[in-house]
């Protein structure tokens, strides 16, 4: 079988959907020839040519504004019409991470993937919510707070080498939202801090 997996973060490095994509790859390297595109570095030609002959096509990309990044957007809309030429039958995997605690806020942009399956003929596999982002680099995938996230990549997987279509899965992180939000604060702060800014300068209003 033949799987391509797009990375749709606009980051070129230390994405939570690098990690993920990293993840999903090695899972499926036996049973499949399996590469990682970039969306951000591949031009609309080259995704293309790496979906020919694709059985899966895996989205895996961050949530922005409760939908897709633009430049992921804008490559959907520009191979909607003759993808499904190229990989004709293949099934669309998605995993869609966010910034916020909860994974249900990744239900709308997996609709919206949905959309694209409808409009472009291919088949809708599953999808994949992942809620508290931010901690995805925290421990390796499977352990400790991203425990629930691995069995979730590996039922996500099976279900590919299976060319099976499941129901979305939210995955719920193994850890409390108070040590989540607290955590967050404290990058927010720090990250203030370093380019020069004070913490109350954080709340200011913006400048009508
Ligand atoms: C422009 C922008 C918009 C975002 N919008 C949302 C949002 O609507 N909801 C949310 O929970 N997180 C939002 N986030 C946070 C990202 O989804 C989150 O940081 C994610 O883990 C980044 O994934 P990546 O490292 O794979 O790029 C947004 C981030 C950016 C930069």
């Amino acid at each position: 079988m033949k799987a391509v997996i797009i990375n749709g973060s606009p980051k070129a490095q230390d994405s939570a959907s690098e990690l993920i994509a990293a993840y999903l790859q090695a899972r499926l390297a036996q049973a499949a020839d399996c590469s990682v595109c970039h969306a951000a570095r591949y031009s609309r030609d080259e995704i293309m040519r790496a979906f020919t002959g694709c059985n899966a096509l895996i989205f895996v990309f961050p949530l922005y504004v409760d939908g897709i990044p633009s430049h992921l957007l804008r490559l959907l809309d520009e191979i909607q019409n003759s993808v499904a030429d190229v990989a004709s039958g293949a099934a669309v995997y998605c995993v869609v991470n966010n910034g916020f605690y909860e994974a249900h806020q990744n239900a709308v942009a997996l609709e919206l993937m949905g959309n694209f399956c409808v409009r472009s003929g291919l088949r809708w596999g599953q999808g994949l919510g992942v809620g508290a982002g931010g901690m995805i680099a925290a421990a390796p995938i499977g352990r400790g707070p991203l425990k629930n996230l691995g069995k979730a990549l590996d039922a996500l997987a099976e279900n590919i080498r299976n060319n099976k279509t499941a129901d979305n899965l939210f995955v719920k992180p193994n850890f409390p939202k108070f040590l989540y939000n607290a955590a967050a604060h404290m990058s927010f702060r720090a990250q203030a801090r370093k380019y020069g800014l004070k913490t109350k300068q954080l709340y200011d209003k913006p400048r009508q």
